[in-house]
């Protein structure tokens, strides 16, 4: 789940070919354990203005946007569980990925600022941050009934809880992830990490649902109040997987400063898309030029005929059977007050590993 880079290929990756800093972010996160924000700040100050000035004025918010990039890797080793690729942070490997314009890099740039946004929101709402708390809902609209119930039933509705300022979040996010490396130098690669990013923090700031109590005697419902929340992160993780499914091929124009989409009669991706230029590798075999660490000894399911199935996972090289036995807490039960008892057993089972 961490992500660890050389400091030589740290170095090239911030002299030559970082436009956008979410490697350097990946850096800073990147030892395991590190959750205080003066270690996070004092690698990145060496790499970035506009990072190292957010660390040295809102240390604390740094330390909740590594917590955000913790959450992105972790949803997306969930979503790409099995798959070819599987966004393992092998150190070397994963910083290959970081540097190429496929659609993994697509996601990963996107569910990195979509994790941000939420972890920094998120603190908002626990209270951990002097800077930012609920949402303010004094100068909003007053909230429209959801559509489950019918409205005109005469009850009254009025913002109250702790509704999540995710306005809050998706600032710090763009802060930290979208901060060029050299201004005014607006190449296509950059273009297309920022839109992912922006992909990745709408994904949480544009599927806000509502929440609601009753307030009244005894189960009469004379007063709802109502509050924003964020929607949980599989759900942002699943619905950037079905960008990444969907994700469009751009081209850079003449201009160097605009994106057209590739291929005849395709709609323009909209904010929400992800973007790429060039066709991922097959990930079948390891290659350190492509960051692909090949599906050999992977786990695969003998009877899925999708890609997790062992013809696609193991690209037509087959796969053993093997038993593993293994133990196994079992028939747990639970004792007032307050202990859990459980009994070994020993499991067995069969695994499919690609030649
Ligand atoms: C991801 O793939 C790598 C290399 O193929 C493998 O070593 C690792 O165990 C896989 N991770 C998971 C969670 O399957
Ligand atoms: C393997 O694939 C089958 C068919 O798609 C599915 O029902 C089953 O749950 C899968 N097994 C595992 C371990 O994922």
């Amino acid at each position: 789940m961490t992500v660890r880079l050389s400091r030589i290929q740290l170095a090239l990756f911030f002299i030559l070919l970082c436009p956008v800093n979410i490697i350097g972010l990946w850096w800073a996160v990147g030892s395991p354990l590190v959750m205080d924000p003066n270690s996070i700040c004092r690698k990145a100050k060496r790499l970035a203005g506009k990072q190292a000035e957010l660390c040295q004025t809102q240390p604390e918010i740094v330390s909740e946007v590594a917590k955000g990039a913790r959450l992105g890797v972790r949803e997306c080793q969930y979503q790409f569980r099995y798959r070819r690729w599987n966004c393992t942070s092998h150190n070397k490997y994963f910083g290959k990925i970081l540097q190429q314009d496929i659609r993994e890099t697509a996601f990963v740039y996107a569910i990195t600022a979509a994790g941000v946004t939420h972890a920094v929101t998120q603190a908002c709402s626990m209270g951990d941050l002097l800077q930012c708390g609920c949402e303010a809902t004094r100068n909003r609209a007053p909230p429209r009934p959801p559509s489950s119930s019918s409205s005109g039933d005469g009850v009254k509705w009025e913002w109250g809880g702790c509704g999540d300022d995710v306005e809050f979040g998706y600032e710090k996010s763009k802060q930290f992830m979208d901060a060029k490396r050299r201004r005014g130098k607006s190449d296509i690669r950059t273009l297309i990490d920022l839109h992912n990013n922006e992909a990745g923090r709408l994904a949480v700031k544009l599927y806000m649902r509502t929440e609601c109590k009753c307030h009244g005697l005894s189960g009469s419902c004379t007063l709802r109040t109502c509050w924003k929340k964020m929607p949980h992160f599989r759900e942002v993780g699943d619905r950037l997987l079905e960008r990444f499914n969907g994700a469009s091929k751009v081209m850079g124009g003449n201009d160097g400063k605009t994106l057209i989409p590739v291929g005849q009669n395709i709609k323009p991706p909209d904010k929400q898309d992800l973007i790429y230029s060039d066709e991922s590798p097959d990930f079948c075999l390891a290659n350190r030029k492509t960051g692909s660490l090949g599906t050999r000894g992977r786990m695969c399911n003998s009877t899925a005929m999708d890609i997790s199935g062992c013809d696609l996972l193991c690209c037509e090289r087959g796969y053993r059977e093997e038993t593993v036995v293994f133990e196994e807490n079992c028939l747990c039960r639970f004792h007032w007050c307050c202990v859990v008892q459980c009994k070994k057993c020993l499991v067995r089972k069969e695994l499919s590993l690609c030649h």
